[in-house]
C-alpha cells in the first residue's frame, strides 16, 4: 500500500511517500521545503505569507516526492494530510490540495492530528512487539508543549501543557532579542555549545513551575526573565558574544530542567514503560543527551524513544505513518474534512 503524507501546518511544505508491506514501512521519499529564508527577515512566521508560499510550493514538492519515490500518481492508495493543529490558512492549503488529488485519483483521505504525528513517527522503525505502552509522550515544538499519556495508538490523554508560550517559541523569542537569528532553537543550541569558561559574567534564570505538582508548563515567564536580565545590562555587555553565549546556555538548561523533571515524574506516576519525545525542540542535542543520561540509570526501566533529528521537526513522513495507523478513519466524504487550527489530541 502506498500512503502519501502532506503537512502544511506551519512554515514547512512537506510531502512524503511511504510504502507499507505487511507491518514493514519503506520510506520512498520525504521532501521538506523550508520557508526559513522568507520568514527570516521578520524573525517569525507570518500566516498569510506562509499560506502564499505553501500554495506556490506544494505542487512542486508533491511532484518532487513522487519522482523521488519512483512511483506514478495513480499508485497512491491513501492520502493523509494534517488537519490541525496549526495555522489555519496554511492547513487549508494542504487539505484542499489533498481533496483535489483524492477526487482525481478516487482514493480516500485520512485527516491527521499533527501532535499525534510527532508521536507516531517514533514507531516508523519499531516492530509492533516493541511498542512499550503505556507511554508518556512529550511533544515540544514551536506551537506546543504537551505531556500526553498514550495507552495505545489512538488512545491519548492530555495530562499537561503550557499555559502560555511553547518551549520552542521561548527559544525563538529569546534568540530574536539577542539577535541570534531565526529559527531560534537551532541558534540557541549553536551558541550554547561555545566556550566561555573564563567569564566573570553570570546569568541565572528561573525554572518555571518545576516544583508544582501538576504537569503544566509556562515559558513566557522565562522569556520575560531573559528580557529583564538583558535590560539591566549595559549596552556593551548586551552586545557581547560572551553574554549571548551565557544566556543561550542558561535558557536552554532552564527549559531542559523543567521538561525532564516533569516528564520523568509523569512517567513514574503513570507507570509508563516508555517516554516518547517529538517535535522540533526534541532535535536539541543537549535535551536528547540529558534525557538519555537520566534514564540510563541501572534502576530505570523506562525506555526512551526519540526520532532521528531530521524527523523531530515537521515532515510529511510523520503524517503518512499516522495516516496509515488511522487508516480505518479514511473517508471519501471530503466535505467533512476541515482544517482545525485548535484541533486537540
Ligand atoms: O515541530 P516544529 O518543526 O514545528 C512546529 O510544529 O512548531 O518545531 C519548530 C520549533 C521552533 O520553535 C524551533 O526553534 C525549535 O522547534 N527547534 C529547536 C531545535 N530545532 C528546532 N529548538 C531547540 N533546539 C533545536 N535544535
Ligand atoms: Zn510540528
Amino acid at each position: 500500500m502506498i500512503v502519501l503524507g502532506i503537512d502544511t501546518s506551519c512554515d514547512d511544505t512537506c510531502v512524503a511517500v511511504l510504502e507499507v508491506r505487511g507491518s514493514r514501512f519503506d520510506v520512498r521519499s520525504n521532501i521538506v521545503s523550508s520557508q526559513i529564508k522568507v520568514h527570516k527577515k521578520y524573525g517569525g512566521v507570518f500566516p498569510t505569507l506562509a499560506k502564499r508560499e505553501h500554495k506556490k510550493n506544494l505542487p512542486i514538492v508533491f511532484k518532487k516526492a513522487i519522482k523521488e519515490a519512483k512511483i506514478k500518481e495513480n499508485q497512491i492508495d491513501l492520502i493523509s494530510v494534517t488537519a490541525g493543529p496549526g495555522l489555519e490558512p496554511c492547513l487549508w492549503v494542504g487539505v484542499n490540495f489533498s481533496k483535489d488529488l483524492a477526487r482525481k485519483l478516487n482514493v480516500p483521505i485520512v485527516p491527521v492530528n499533527h501532535i499525534e504525528a510527532h508521536i507516531l513517527i517514533n514507531f516508523l522503525l519499531l516492530p509492533p512487539s516493541n511498542f512499550l505502552l503505556p507511554a508518556i509522550c512529550l511533544v515540544v515544538s514551536g506551537g506546543h508543549t504537551q505531556l500526553i499519556l498514550m495507552e495505545e495508538i489512538g488512545k491519548y490523554k492530555l495530562i499537561g501543557e503550557t499555559r502560555d508560550d511553547a518551549a520552542g517559541e521561548c527559544f525563538d523569542k529569546v534568540a530574536r532579542l539577542l539577535g541570534l537569528g531565526y529559527p531560534g532553537g537551532p541558534a540557541i543550541e549553536r551558541f550554547s555549545k561555545l566556550d566561555v569558561r573564563s567569564s566573570k559574567l553570570e546569568v541565572k534564570l528561573p525554572r518555571p513551575m518545576i516544583k508544582q505538582k501538576n504537569y503544566d508548563f509556562s515559558f513566557a515567564g522565562l522569556k520575560t526573565a531573559v528580557l529583564y536580565d538583558f535590560l539591566k545590562r549595559p549596552e556593551k555587555i548586551r552586545k557581547s558574544k560572551e553574554y549571548k553565549i551565557l544566556v543561550a546556555k542558561e535558557v536552554q538548561q532552564a527549559v531542559i530542567d523543567v521538561l525532564i523533571s516533569k516528564t520523568i515524574r509523569a512517567a513514574k506516576e503513570f507507570s509508563a514503560k516508555s517516554i516518547i519525545l517529538g517535535g522540533g525542540v526534541s532535535a536539541n542535542e543537549e535535551l536528547r543527551h540529558q534525557f538519555k543520561s537520566n534514564l540510563e540509570h541501572p534502576t530505570s526501566n523506562i525506555k526512551l524513544l526519540i526520532p532521528p533529528k531530521e524527523l523531530c521537526t515537521d515532515n510529511g513522513l510523520m503524517v503518512a505513518v499516522t495516516g496509515y495507523f488511522n487508516k480505518e478513519k479514511a473517508t471519501k466524504d471530503f466535505d467533512k474534512i476541515v482544517a482545525e487550527a485548535n484541533l486537540r489530541i
